[in-house]
């Protein structure tokens, strides 16, 4: 039985502990790890901080919805668990133990290109959940095409195609710590799919990078071509960007920084989330990851215009420490959070939760 299945635990911050004691160092780097000198991981749990809540009591609320729609899908909590490659370093069943807990609750949860179980596994494991399929492009264009037809026959109902990773950040931390994660476990989907390259190479005073890591806007369209499941482009941070992916036909955009893995130094999620709001209304939905470890974030992350929050790491944590009921008690947990948050804060739904109910903490 796994540890917390009995013993229960009362906070995130609670199952990081409990994780990190089960956990051998290169894979408590590649959970935890960053890129650089992982500024962006910290700053990603720091900037909800920047944020007071502006709480309305008397409000006569007797019970709080969490209920709420992603791209007209009705899921039971606006948390939805981020993709996150190779989960079965943290658990034998991976992914598949993710999902039946994420199904369990009622709760959206989007799988990686790089998953350790394949793509019809984790369906298979929880059938009746919401998935949705995170797309690292491959270098052949039709071996993405490939996934994207299994993903479309196995159920999951939306493309989410990360663009923030076309070489790999620099990740220290797992460096130093002796594992480069290269296929540290097998990838489920198949021996010929590929993470993202690695270092570039130096040759006549140029760093080149491998040619499939230049992509560019033209592959919003050519998706669109080949599939038609609704597109969300994860990974932009600006309103620029956000708007021309709204242009491009995306129909959601995830603002998110990859927990810090990637660009060290880039602007949080959460920092883009106003500019982003009112640049692309609401036409697009706007989803944000990076740093959610309370139920308060969770509604300053609304508050601002989010219409869904990712969860990351925390839920590996949960997994490597108990499993699928240590991930089904860590939704609870949050969820339980969110609602007592809403209940001191006055808001009886998702949809109440409004710009009104933050403020800017005073510098
Ligand atoms: C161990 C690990 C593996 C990840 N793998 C992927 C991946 O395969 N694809 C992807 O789009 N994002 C990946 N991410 C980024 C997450 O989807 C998400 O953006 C980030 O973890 C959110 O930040 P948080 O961990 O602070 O909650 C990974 C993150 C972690 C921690």
């Amino acid at each position: 039985m796994d540890d917390l299945t009995t013993a229960g635990f009362q906070t995130l911050s609670d199952l990081e502990s409990a994780a990190r004691a089960k956990l051998t160092d290169p894979i408590w780097a590649y959970v935890q790890g960053g890129s650089g000198n992982e500024s962006t991981v910290r700053d990603n749990v720091d900037a909800f901080r920047q944020w007071h809540l502006r709480p309305r009591p008397l409000a006569g609320i007797d019970a709080v919805d969490l209920r709420t729609s992603v791209l007209g899908e009705t899921v039971s909590s606006p948390v939805y668990v981020c993709p996150m490659a190779y989960q079965a370093l943290l658990h034998p069943e991976g992914e598949a133990a993710t999902a039946r807990a994420a199904a369990a609750a009622g709760q959206l949860a989007v799988y990686s290109t790089l998953s350790s179980r394949s793509l019809e596994e984790i369906a298979a494991a929880a059938p009746q959940g919401r998935r949705w399929f995170q797309l690292y492009l491959q270098p052949e264009f039709s071996a993405s095409e490939q996934l994207i037809r299994r993903a479309e026959r196995s159920g999951y109902s939306a493309l989410v195609l990360t663009v923030d990773a076309p070489v790999l950040g620099p990740r220290d931390r797992q460096t130093h710590d002796g594992v480069a994660i290269r296929s540290p476990v097998p990838i489920g989907n198949g021996p010929g799919v590929v993470p993202p390259a690695r270092a570039p190479a130096f040759q006549d005073g140029r760093y080149a990078f491998p040619p499939d890591a230049c992509v560019d806007w033209t592959v919003l369209e050519r998706l669109s071509r080949v599939t038609s499941l609704p597109l969300v482009v994860k990974g932009v941070l600006t309103a620029e960007d956000a708007a021309k992916a709204g242009d491009l036909g995306a129909r959601a955009i995830v603002l998110s920084n990859h927990g810090g893995r990637q660009l060290d130094g880039a602007m949080t999620g959460l920092d883009a989330l106003p500019e982003v709001v009112r640049a692309v209304g609401a036409r697009t939905e706007v989803y944000v990851d990076g740093g959610v470890r309370r139920g308060r974030d969770v509604l300053v992350a609304l508050a601002l215009g989010a219409k869904a929050v990712g969860l990351g790491r925390p839920v590996l944590w949960a997994l490597a420490a108990g499993g699928e009921a240590g991930v089904h008690r860590l939704l609870d947990v949050l969820n339980a959070e969110v609602a007592v948050s809403m209940m001191l804060a006055g808001r009886r739904t998702v949809a109440e939760i409004d710009r009104s109910l933050v403020v800017r903490r005073p510098a």
